[in-house]
């Protein structure tokens, strides 16, 4: 098999019906990285009788493990970026019947809770930032509901005296993301996914269409259809053309885990944002005892350590908000890597190489985007269309840019 570079002329405009490719091999897609992404892809795809497999070393490792699970479209809201809030806000809206669904068919829990998110200021600079976040809200007709510091405190005992105020989400909810890569590996499980747990060393295309990938055993896995669905890796698959994806960069969030003992003390009842002097800092609470403290966002490429400075600010930010956190045991200090686009958008949808679907570079709402891109890549696979949610994230949006650039 050769690879051969995209063509110009496949920069044309993608028909919404994707060109059926060879071989005849028996599989409709495979999907290349079982992440939260991949594993919801199959299974969707699977539960509409298409035949699926996936392919990974590691299923679940990357930024599906390392994430945090929020599912917080409202306050993770940024100006500018309302097109991307509409799909995350979409996700968010069919996370509870996705989870249950999930754990019906898994028959383990998906993880999902459905408390709400306490945003909070710490300085009055914070609350002045605070207080346009609202009013950005307000204008886009998001409920939240701004809470005075002593409400902050009445909602959540633990908070520092100095906090200012803040924001509460009730629909900002959360996620256990272990447990939904478990239940997605039960679910992929009960379908007959196969899943190759091996790396792919190479997308193969045949006169320019994708038809596969081989595996490092050297075996070819022939399909209709490929997905890639392969994180902050994505960009950088042998055999891709170039051209086929935006680039795909690695942000480096580094997280904590704490533990604090199920049933002795409340500690918090809820997700909690904070604003300390201008950092973001947030706190996740999980029924079974674990606290994640996170994240910081660095730009350094595949660098993936945790570093002493990165866990300092972390748990300065966090103490500082909550100052009981000194006496939890720090059980874990991991770095993740997220996917991110040019503009912050996933990639989800045709790409310039027939036979090649992207669905990646989810950059920080990996997590909250699940649903929707799973839903949306399996309606892609079976139908040859995205569903309406979905336009406007495919890949064409960054060559259609340059074009007019
Ligand atoms: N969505 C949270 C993070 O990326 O840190």
């Amino acid at each position: 098999m050769s690879s051969t570079a995209v063509s110009s002329t496949a920069l044309s405009p993608v028909p919404s019906v994707i060109p059926r490719a060879r071989p005849d091999s028996g599989l409709d897609a495979v999907i290349i990285g079982a992440g939260l992404i991949g594993l919801a892809v199959a299974w969707r795809a699977a539960q509409r009788g298409l035949r699926v497999a996936l392919a990974d070393p590691e299923p679940g490792s990357g930024a599906s493990y390392a994430a945090a699970g929020m599912l917080a479209p409202v306050t993770e809201a940024h100006y500018g970026e309302e097109r991307l809030l509409r799909l995350n806000l979409a996700s968010a809206r069919r996370y509870a019947a996705f989870a249950e669904e999930l754990e019906q068919v898994a028959g383990t829990p998906s993880g999902y809770t459905a408390r709400g998110t306490l945003a909070v200021a710490f300085s009055q600079d914070d609350r002045t930032a605070l207080d346009e976040l609202a009013a950005f809200h307000r204008r886009l007709g998001l409920e939240s509901e701004p809470v005075d510091a002593r409400g902050c405190r009445a909602l959540e005992p633990l908070l520092s005296p100095q906090v200012q105020g803040g924001l509460h989400v009730a629909g900002d909810h959360q996620v256990d993301n272990r447990q939904l890569v478990a239940a997605l590996l039960a679910a992929i499980g009960r379908v007959h996914v196969p899943l190759h747990r091996h790396p792919v060393t190479e997308l193969l295309v045949v006169q320019g269409t994708a038809v596969g990938v081989r595996l490092a055993t050297g075996e070819a896995l022939y399909a209709e259809r490929v997905v890639l669905a392969a994180g902050c890796r994505s960009g950088s698959l042998p055999g891709l053309p170039p051209g086929a994806l935006p680039s795909i960069r690695p942000v480096k969030g580094q997280i904590l885990r704490l533990s604090v003992t199920p049933g002795v003390a409340p500690f918090l009842g809820r997700a909690v944002r904070g604003l300390v002097r201008g950092a973001q800092v947030y706190l996740v609470p999980r029924d079974h005892g674990e606290l994640v403290v996170g994240a910081t966002v660095e730009e350094l490429g595949f660098d993936a350590q945790v570093t002493a400075g990165g866990v300092y600010e972390l748990l300065r930010g966090a103490r500082e908000l909550v100052p009981g956190i000194s006496e939890l045991p720090l059980t874990e200090a991991h770095a993740g890597l997220r996917p991110g686009t040019p503009d912050n958008a996933p990639v989800i949808g045709p790409t310039d190489l027939p036979g090649l679907i992207a669905a990646t570079g989810h950059y920080r709402n990996g997590v909250l985007l699940t649903p929707v891109t799973a839903d949306a890549v399996a309606q892609l696979l079976a139908d040859g269309e995205l569903p309406e949610e979905a336009r406007g994230f495919e890949p064409q949006r960054f060559t259609a840019e340059r074009a007019s650039a």
